[in-house]
Parts: C-alpha cells; sequence; structure tokens
C-alpha cells in the first residue's frame, strides 16, 4: 500500500473525492489528513470516515521536524495538498521529492503566488476579463504555486460570473479530475527512486 496524508486548510470538499476515490483502491491509501486549522471542515470529514487526523503546531511544522518523523512512522510515501494554505517547508518538501503535489483554482503561471488562494484567485480572474479559467495539479517546490505543472483543464468565464459562480466550475473541474491524476503521480512516482 502506498500511504497518502491529504494536507487541507478548509471546508474539505477535494479531501472528500479524494477519500471517495481511493477508498477502496487496491495499491493507494488515504492513511491521515493534516490540517493547520483544528476547526477546519476537513477534520469532520476525517473524523466521519474514520481516518486519523493531525493538526500542525506551526512552530515545530515551520521551525522544527516540519513533522518529518511522525509522517515518516506512519509510512506516508506521498503528500496531496487540497486548499492547504501553509507554504511547506524546505524540509518536508527535501523529505518528499516528486511526492508532493498541489491542485490550483487557476491557469498557473497566472494567479499564483503568496495571498492568491479562494476568492482572491476568481476576482483577479474576472477583473482582468479573462474568457477562461481553470485548475493546475502541480508538484510542489519552495515558491507558492510555482513547482512543475503536472495537468491542466479549462473552463469558460462568462461576463455575469461572479467569484461565487466561478468557485463552482473550478470545484467541478477539480472534483472530477484531481483523484484520477493523483492516482496517476502516485503510480508513476513508485517507479522513482
Ligand atoms: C480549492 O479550490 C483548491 O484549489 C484551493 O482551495 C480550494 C479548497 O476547497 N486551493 P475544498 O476545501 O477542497 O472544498
Amino acid at each position: 500500500m502506498l500511504k497518502i496524508a491529504v494536507f487541507a486548510s478548509g471546508a474539505g470538499s477535494n479531501a472528500q473525492k479524494l477519500i471517495n476515490y481511493f477508498r477502496t483502491h487496491p495499491s493507494i491509501k488515504i492513511e491521515l489528513i493534516v490540517s493547520n486549522k483544528s476547526n477546519a471542515g476537513v477534520l469532520q470529514i476525517a473524523r466521519a470516515e474514520a481516518i486519523p487526523t493531525l493538526v500542525l503546531d506551526k512552530e515545530k511544522f515551520f521551525h522544527g521536524n516540519a513533522y518529518v518523523a511522525e509522517l515518516s512512522e506512519l509510512g506516508v510515501g506521498f503528500i496531496v495538498l487540497a486548499g492547504f494554505l501553509w507554504k511547506v517547508p524546505a524540509a518536508l518538501i527535501r523529505s518528499f521529492p516528486n511526492k508532493i503535489v498541489n491542485i490550483h483554482p487557476a491557469l498557473l503561471p497566472d494567479y499564483g503566488g503568496k495571498g492568491m488562494y479562494g476568492d482572491f484567485v476568481h476576482e483577479s480572474v474576472i477583473k482582468a476579463g479573462d474568457a477562461e479559467s481553470g485548475i493546475t495539479i502541480h508538484f510542489v517546490d519552495d515558491q507558492y504555486d510555482h513547482g512543475p505543472i503536472i495537468f491542466q483543464a479549462r473552463c469558460l468565464v462568462d461576463k455575469n460570473d461572479t467569484a461565487a459562480t466561478l468557485a463552482d466550475k473550478i470545484h467541478q473541474l477539480e472534483h472530477d479530475n484531481y483523484p484520477r491524476v493523483v492516482e496517476e503521480v502516485v503510480n508513476r512516482s513508485r517507479y522513482e527512486l
């Protein structure tokens, strides 16, 4: 079994889709749900699914061992970020080379970087008058929303779209694609050192 830890800060709809997709998977398991917020919706999902949870301590995450020891003890081999708002520390990236992926609710390299999350992204896309937006799944490196792109999918932005209606379209794209793309990347990563 390849064990995945899902890191999330919010409601966790993507985490739920990942849990559903891998629930009966023969070789990939969601082992742990990690959050930086003790009241995040994603933790309730984890409890309902009887998946162990971990709430990160800021000091330990950024200035301690970045939870490398705890994750290896649990046998975690891959990390999936699903709406996780803290920057991933270098120590964790070093321990999981090409084994951390993120999903971003826009077509990177546009609309990425610090502070570009949730409705801030969608509002910027609408303000710029872009005809389309989409999602980007990418490897995580030491800069926000920056690592090599694995997959993108697009949707149209209508002139009547608001941040909320665009967010709905983006969520749909995320839910339809993230679990399958994670599965592919995890399977590929098994053959890499
Ligand atoms: C998603 O749109 C994801 O792209 C982003 O944060 C949102 C998380 O939504 N970075 P949810 O918590 O999975 O519902």
